[in-house]
């Protein structure tokens, strides 16, 4: 191969992911805690950080909250609230549904539309708890997983910066401590994109969901031990 066409090569395989992480204002939306259903009639907090390119927290942005089931919405805009990068805000909704979840962070058009929540009815019964793979599939939306990665049909709007998870499994230990970690964990070193998979600081028992979640379809991935 010529040395020019070696280079324009090089430059086309190089540009993209480049091109990718640095043009344009992408952030990662992660909600602090995701309640299983919420009460209609009273106000539910919605606390999330919001991480440029899902590293550095984002401050002195105005970020907006809406939830929407059928015609019944509510808005509010959300204020900092403590660490910098983390936002707070109320919503009380008028009735029992399933409510969309759509945070816009006010930077560039990022944004996270979370998987529907169940409101009930003041004073009804709780509904039954989540099975732990759904509470999962939940958070690897509100999470902001979903903004990097792919999974069936799902993060097809994303920016792809991380690998297709579509019928992927991982020995759960070892995933799990990737998701706690992963600059630490050795599974970093399947990485094969100029792209870092994000600390998002994850609570233990959601990564047990996560894990549930992610392995809850197709072959285990032989080869991530090595
Ligand atoms: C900012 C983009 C980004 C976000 C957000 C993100 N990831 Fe990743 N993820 C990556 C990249 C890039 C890699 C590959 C790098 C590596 O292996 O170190 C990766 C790797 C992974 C892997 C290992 C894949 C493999 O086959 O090696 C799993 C599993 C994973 N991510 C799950 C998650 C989950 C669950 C979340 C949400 C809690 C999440 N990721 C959020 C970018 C992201």
């Amino acid at each position: 191969m010529k040395k020019r066409t070696l280079y324009a090569a090089l430059f086309g395989i190089l540009l993209v992911p480049a091109l990718a992480f640095t043009f344009g204002g992408w952030a990662v939306i992660t909600v602090d805690d995701l309640p299983d259903y919420i009460v209609a009639g009273k106000a539910t907090d919605i606390g999330f950080v919001i991480r440029q390119h899902g590293v550095s927290p984002l401050s002195g942005i105005s970020p907006r909250v809406t939830m929407k089931a059928g015609d019944a919405e509510v808005s509010a805009m959300a204020r900092p609230v403590g660490d910098k990068g983390h936002y707070l805000a109320s919503l009380t909704v008028p009735r029992g549904g399933d409510y969309s979840v759509r945070i816009q962070s006010g930077f560039g058009s990022s944004e996270n539309t979370l998987l529907p929540v169940h409101a009930i009815a003041a004073g009804a019964q709780p509904p039954r708890p989540l099975a732990e793979p759904d509470r999962g599939h939940r958070l690897f939306f509100a999470k902001g997983c979903v903004t990097c990665h792919v999974r069936g049909s799902e993060g097809m709007d994303g920016i792809k910066a991380g690998p297709d998870l579509t019928g992927r499994r991982y020995p759960p230990d070892y995933v799990a401590k990737f998701l706690a970690d992963p600059d630490k964990s050795p599974l970093s070193k399947s990485n094969t994109t100029m792209a870092r998979m994000p600390k998002l600081d994850l609570k233990d028992h959601e990564i047990a969901s996560l894990v549930a979640f992610i392995n809850s379809e197709g072959p285990m991935v032989g080869d991530v031990r090595r």
